[in-house]
């Protein structure tokens, strides 16, 4: 992240959900507010031509979207959206009664305030926002500050951050989700593409070098059993994985063939105590 800047990669999510809504078939994650919140800027090219990205991003959005209608469904009522970005869950939330915090690196989320005043979306009176840098501050304080209930029930979204975080920054912000009763998490990983095919290892090169020239570089790729383990030891005894095969199949109802892909989304719960 460049300082006091807000995030560019930010945009460019919200630019691949905006671009989705608009030429994929199937149309895999529904978000009417995706090209609202960008406001008038020119949707970049490149948006057009990243098919793979906005797949996964699709993917990521509807199964954390329909993880958390579950969890509503068992009775949470805390919903937390990390590293928010331009996400619109919150300005289109179907679950009444549910209070929503969106947490976002300080500068990316004043920015964000700015942007729905300016594009005419109404933030609903159970938003609040909560300003976290996930290498420096503590989240729990920062969260119960704002009126969050570490002592209920709370689903996390977290997409598209972790592949910028180091493990430190990671383990804190799991320990958080882990501590709070049936604490749930949707969160994306990266893995290494070394042994990927020629199109995975190209696409990645490219969104390697455009989220650098961002000033917001990845992390090197960490493998599953890397992953697993970080969720294991804040305490998640409950770990869904979705890789690429995994995706085509559930998804775009293709047969699960083809190489696993460097993406993947998790859905992590803490079901034991
Ligand atoms: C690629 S964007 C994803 C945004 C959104 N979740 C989405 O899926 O569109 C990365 C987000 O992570 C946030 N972020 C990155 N590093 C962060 C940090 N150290 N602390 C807090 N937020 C951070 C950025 O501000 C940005 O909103």
């Amino acid at each position: 992240m460049r300082e006091g800047e807000p995030s560019r990669t930010a945009f460019g999510a919200a630019a691949l959900r905006a671009v989705h809504q608009e030429v994929d078939e199937p149309r895999i994650f529904t978000d009417p507010l995706a090209r609202q919140i960008l406001g008038e800027d020119r949707l970049p090219d490149r948006a057009w031509n990243q098919p793979r990205l906005r797949l996964f991003i699709a993917v990521r959005h509807r199964f954390a979207e329909d993880s958390l209608a579950a969890a509503v469904a068992r009775g949470t009522r805390q919903v937390v959206v990390l590293g928010a970005g331009l996400d619109t869950f919150a300005y289109r939330n179907p679950f009444p009664g549910t209070r929503v915090f969106e947490v976002d690196h300080p500068a990316t989320g004043a920015w964000k305030r700015e942007q729905l005043v300016e594009v005419g979306i109404e933030v609903p009176d159970e938003v609040r926002f909560v300003a976290v840098d996930f290498e420096r501050d503590s989240l729990a304080e920062r969260l119960v500050e704002a009126g969050f209930d570490a002592a209920r029930p709370a689903f996390f979204l977290w997409l598209g951050v972790v592949p910028y975080l180091s493990d430190d920054a990671v383990r804190a912000t799991l320990a958080v989700v882990a501590a709070v009763p049936d604490g749930e998490v949707v969160l994306d990983y990266m893995k290494a593409v070394e042994d990927a095919p020629a199109a995975a290892r190209s696409d990645r090169a490219t969104l390697e070098a455009h989220v650098a020239q961002a000033g917001e570089p990845l992390v090197p790729g960490r493998d599953q059993e890397h992953v697993h383990a970080l969720l294991r030891d804040a305490g998640f005894d409950e770990i869904e994985d979705i890789g690429r095969r995994e995706i085509r199949a559930r998804y775009l109802g293709l047969p699960p063939g083809g190489s696993e892909g460097d993406a993947h989304v998790v859905r992590a719960r803490v079901t034991r105590r």
